[in-house]
């Protein structure tokens, strides 16, 4: 019997990661360790809860919190962390890096000490594509310097950086994913395929940043799900895994077929402007993945269909998600900026 450690299990990846493990595997247990921020919810486990109540178990807490991190280490006998727990939103990180480097950096070192200190057989870091920086032609490999250009990212290279300098000094059995963007169900909708398609869903603007033309690589949850499940068992301690599907799209083509799919007109997209920092390009050489046994199951097309026919189908889910808090951020963080747009595409009044 193994005993997973699922720290960020409340968020979208954690949580699809989750229900895939239970299902895959009927011996394992999981704890999930999740702090609960804006981006933490239990309704992404409430199935989970439900259907596998014997091998499913909710710890509220932070991942900064060293003295909880072990105690739960401990109570749940816990052999593997996958640390999926981190601020992620690279928007939120230009007006609030701090929490960025708290939970990415300093989180990742509390997890690190524990699974050192306690002796657990492996930890999984759960890493982005986005520490390698814009890449205007080809593609990056595991080997390649880090380049990250937001809070977001740095603060994320900062943690692979700490996990390879523990492995480096004490061998703690620790391996690195880094993945390219991410869709599918239970996505809080701040990124930009669960904003549109919920946007798109309400005749409301979507606020395409800059031209239109940054290119993103898509990535099925479930298809990122299987490669972290195939690294976790298969791979070797100390190294690095990209995982990218190979579906580069400009965000202008992204957001053309959400709104194919939905049957809106394209006089929804609303260009806004850009991001600082915004990064070009991402895209990931996996050969090294793809040698050890992985290749995505999904078509991107059919994928997304699937995806807009899930938010389609679970208003319960989004709806509550786009009021409040969520107001909020976008009223500190567009303010004056994007006021117009964002006051029409949120609902959010100025002032
Ligand atoms: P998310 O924002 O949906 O969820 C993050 C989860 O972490 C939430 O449940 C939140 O409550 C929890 N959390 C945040 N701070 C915490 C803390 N201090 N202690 C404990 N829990 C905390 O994130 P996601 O999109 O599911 O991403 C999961 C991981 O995958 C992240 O590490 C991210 O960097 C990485 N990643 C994401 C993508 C993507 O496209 N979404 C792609 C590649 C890699
Ligand atoms: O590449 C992996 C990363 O993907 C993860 O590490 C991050 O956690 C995840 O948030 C995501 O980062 P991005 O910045 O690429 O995702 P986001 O959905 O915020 O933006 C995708 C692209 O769409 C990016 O080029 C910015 C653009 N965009 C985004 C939003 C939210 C818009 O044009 N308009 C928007 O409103």
């Amino acid at each position: 019997m193994h005993t997973l450690m699922v720290t960020g299990g409340a968020g979208f990846i954690g949580s699809n990661f989750v229900r895939y493990i239970l299902h895959k595997y009927p011996n394992y247990k999981v704890v999930v360790y999740d702090k609960l921020t804006y981006a933490g919810n239990l309704d992404n486990l409430k199935d989970v809860a439900e259907d596998f109540a014997d091998r499913y178990t909710f710890v509220h807490g932070d991942i900064c919190d060293a003295k909880k991190v072990e105690e739960t280490i401990r109570a749940h006998k816990v052999n593997v962390v996958l640390n999926f727990a981190a601020e992620t939103h690279v928007d939120r990180s230009l007006f609030e890096p701090g929490s960025f480097i708290q939970t990415d950096v300093f989180g990742t070192y509390v997890l690190l000490e524990a699974v050192r200190k306690l002796g657990l057989e492996r930890m999984v870091q759960v890493s982005t594509d986005e520490v390698y920086g814009s890449i205007e032609a080809g593609s990056s490999k595991e080997t390649d310097p880090l380049h990250p250009s937001s809070p977001y990212s740095a603060s994320k290279a900062g943690g692979d950086l700490m996990c390879l300098a523990y492995h480096t000094t004490w061998k703690v059995p620790v391996l690195i994913t880094r993945g390219s963007n991410t869709f599918g169900p239970y996505q809080y909708p701040e990124k930009i395929i669960p904003l549109f398609i919920t946007n798109a869903l309400d005749n409301l603007p979507l606020p395409l940043y800059g031209d239109g033309l940054n290119v993103r690589d898509w990535l099925y949850v479930i298809d990122h799900c299987e490669a972290i499940d195939l690294v976790l068992h298969r791979g070797q301690p100390g190294e690095i895994y990209n995982i990218g599907a190979g579906n580069e799209l400009t965000n202008l083509e992204l957001t053309r077929r959400i709104l194919r799919l939905l049957n809106k007109p394209e006089s929804l997209i609303h260009f806004v402007e850009d991001r600082p920092g915004h990064d070009r390009r991402y895209s990931l050489d996996c050969t090294k993945i793809r040698a050890l046994g992985w290749q995505p199951r999904h078509e991107f097309d059919s994928a997304l269909e699937k995806t807009v026919q899930w938010y389609m189908e679970n208003e319960w889910w989004w709806r509550k998600l786009k009021s409040g808090e969520y107001l909020e951020y976008y009223k500190k963080q567009y303010g004056e900026r994007l006021r117009d747009t964002f006051a029409r595409s949120t609902g959010f009044r100025a002032g």
